[in-house]
């Protein structure tokens, strides 16, 4: 971002930090202006050139938001005035011809703000979209009145494919959840909803040409085709595009269940409960399966009108393959080497029908083979090599590893990622590089959580994939994320209001203060292991503490900014370190551990966070008396240096499949006390 003040230019994140403003993503060029516009009872907006309808509706659902933003009711007939002179806020939208849904639309736009008014312009309908949303996170509120500060920005996105992929097949996910997300997605000006339809779990679209694919595969859980459409429809209107993927040749148990002769091995099939990689695979050496996809396909492109269309190809372990001598024969006849070639064979085969029905195809990176056609795009999740390898053998990529929600990383981790950062690639090749996708996969995710998993932190991943790369400052970030998480309770997504009733759950409906505060210490361990320590299936109850809290602890995150300002200003006097030592005796002071403990006496649910307990309250012991020595400056006994390095690696082991964060900054504390000259 580039925040030039009204005389001096300023660097980009010194003028982000010198600037209260909370936009995010961060624009490319924003310069602040002086004075500012007043929010008041006569905003009116109007709009010239291009009247695209999806340009109107952004204009009413904008209008309800400042609405709910300011509390001030606007008369409908003040909301679009014909006389664009005296409207607040003006609109001029170009006439650049937008294919519908296509990846290169024109998202640019300029904005900018007086004293007197507001002005948007932009080539295309969804700049207008984008401004719209930027508009939004500029309203503030001062002495006087809510306002908007005079700036003028200059924005358009860096990568052009900034995603949101949701699997909705290991639990199933309501048509309100991908609504909601959807609303989530628009705010923060990602553009691409990836929705994983299929996998051994279930398959969760109706199909009219092959009905046993709902009927047999989905427990019921299926989006229908007037759902679908309806979907992409309001994610059309929000300026997103929605790519379906059906999994193939390998995740596909569910499909199977429905139509076992498309797979290698007779069966019988059923729908896979558990969670990792499992046997049922297509045959690709079966003419008949390229006449099901075929029709199946057909079917699809019709109700998904984006060109792009993904295909999985991810995980396919072979043993299907490997157990049939038809297949075998198959594969020396066509003189394949391994399974790899016989994947390439699919994959060809599976591109000339997507191409028949004008669609282009995507994959993850397991496609990725000489054979592969160059039109295929690839989605890197393994790691940099196949984004490198892809874009140097000619396809377009999208970045994705680092990106995975699931893994329960805080946002600063996923906000490190940049698909641009890749060296060693020509500008042709880097140019293949068209963006990223965070990826909520959903072992351990249902409507409860799914929230609190993708929000806030995919607004730090649109944050990259859409501003310069020199907005990197992870204190602003993180500044700003606190507010947009805010903005996005407001917009009515459930990642606060959900997490709040899921812990109301587990303390019985009791006061939740002191729990609340507990859970915000600690974190959920990811996907591998939470599968490593007990066996999970399909309806196992996603309804235990680990399921509730959220992925990264805000306490423990604003814990560790004071220790590391404490250390590097080596200041730990009473005073200096007063927040540090009131947020560590909160969990050393009697009150709070009795009612809490009071609490897991009454509730099942708490009786396995006992031992968590007591690990937070030995952690704020042992950062209080480290914080005492720094302020002594004494270096501890060794007895001392002993037991609080047995405390720390007790610490790194997951309890109810937990992590107390606060135990990150607390080392901090103890290592520095540590490492004190003897006296
Ligand atoms: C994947 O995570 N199996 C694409």
């Amino acid at each position: 971002m580039i925040i030039t003040a009204f005389l001096a230019l300023c660097t980009p994140s010194l003028a982000a930090e010198q600037s209260n403003l909370h936009l995010m993503p961060a624009p490319e060029q924003l310069e602040l202006r002086q004075g500012k516009l007043r929010i008041n009872g006569n905003f009116s907006v109007t709009i010239a050139g291009n009247h695209d309808p999806r340009i109107i509706s952004a204009i009413s659902r904008m209008i309800q938001r400042v609405q709910q933003k300011t509390g001030i009711p606007f008369a409908p007939s003040t909301v679009i005035v014909p006389a664009p002179q005296e409207a607040v806020l003006q609109i001029h939208c170009g006439d650049k011809k937008e294919t519908i849904n296509h990846p290169t639309a024109d998202e640019s736009y300029q904005l900018e703000v007086t004293e007197r008014g507001a002005r948007l312009s932009t080539a295309s309908p969804t700049g207008i979209l984008r401004g719209l949303e930027t508009f939004l996170q500029l309203i503030d509120l001062d002495k006087e009145s809510f306002f908007i500060q005079a700036v003028k920005i200059e924005d358009r996105p860096r990568f052009r494919w900034r995603g949101l992929h949701i699997d909705v097949s290991r639990h199933w996910q309501p048509v309100d959840v991908i609504l909601r997300n959807l609303d989530g997605m628009a705010a923060v000006k990602m553009n691409v909803f990836h929705w994983h339809l299929s996998d051994d779990q279930g398959f969760r679209v109706e199909s009219r040409k092959f009905p046993k694919l709902q009927l047999k595969g989905s427990d019921g859980n299926f989006y229908t085709q007037a759902e679908v459409k309806m979907i992409v429809s309001y994610a059309y209107d929000r300026g997103i595009r929605v790519i379906p993927e059906f999994d193939m040749p390998g995740h596909t148990t569910a499909l199977i269940v429905a139509y076992p002769e498309l797979a290698g091995v007779p069966g019988p099939y059923q729908i896979e409960r558990s969670w990792g990689v499992f046997d049922p695979c297509m045959d690709p050496s079966k003419e008949s399966l390229y006449v099901f996809l075929n029709t199946f396909i057909g079917e699809m492109a019709a109700l998904f009108p984006d060109p792009y269309f993904h295909t999985g190809g991810d995980e396919v372990n072979g043993k299907q393959w490997d157990a049939s001598a038809r297949i075998k024969a198959f594969k020396s006849r066509k003189k394949f080497k391994n399974n790899s070639d016989l994947q390439a064979y699919f994959n060809q085969r599976l591109q000339k029908i997507l191409a028949a029905h004008g669609k282009k195809m995507i994959g993850w990176n397991e496609i990725l083979h000489p054979a592969l056609p160059k039109s295929v795009m690839v989605q890197s999740w393994q790691g940099q090599n196949s984004l490198i390898e892809s874009a140097r053998m000619g396809h377009d990529v999208i970045l994705s590893r680092g990106y995975y929600l699931d893994h329960m990383r805080p946002a600063s981790f996923h906000y490190g990622i940049d698909p641009g950062d890749i060296a060693g690639l020509t500008n042709e090749e880097s140019a293949r590089i068209i963006g990223g996708e965070a990826c909520m996969w959903a072992e351990f995710v249902n409507p409860d959580n799914i929230e609190s998993r993708i929000w806030p932190r995919t607004a730090a991943i649109a944050e990259r994939l859409w501003s310069p790369q020199d907005v990197k400052d992870v204190r602003d970030m993180y500044r700003r994320l606190e507010y947009v998480s805010r903005e996005l309770d407001a917009l009515g997504l459930k990642h606060q209001d959900n997490h709040l009733a899921m812990i109301r759950r587990i303390a019985g409906n009791q006061s939740i203060i002191r729990l609340k505060q507990f859970a915000d210490l600690l974190v959920p361990t990811g996907l591998g292991p939470r599968q490593r320590s007990r066996k999970y299936y399909s309806y196992t109850p996603l309804n235990r503490l680990v399921d509730a809290v959220f992925p990264e602890s805000d306490t423990s995150r604003h814990l560790n900014d004071l220790v590391d300002d404490a250390l590097i200003k080596k200041s730990y006097s009473s005073e200096s370190s007063l927040l540090i030592r009131e947020m560590l005796t909160g969990w050393i002071d009697h009150e709070s551990l009795i009612e809490i403990k009071m609490l897991i006496e009454e509730s099942f649910l708490l009786e396995e966070i006992k031992p968590l307990l007591e690990m937070v309250t030995e952690l704020s012991q042992k950062g209080f008396e480290a914080l005492r020595y720094l302020e002594s400056q004494e270096k501890p006994p060794e007895a001392w240096q002993i037991e609080s390095a047995d405390l720390l690696t007790r610490s790194e082991k997951p309890i109810a499949e937990m992590l107390p964060a606060i135990a990150i900054p607390i080392k901090k504390l103890i290592e520095a006390a540590n490492a004190l000259p003897e006296r």
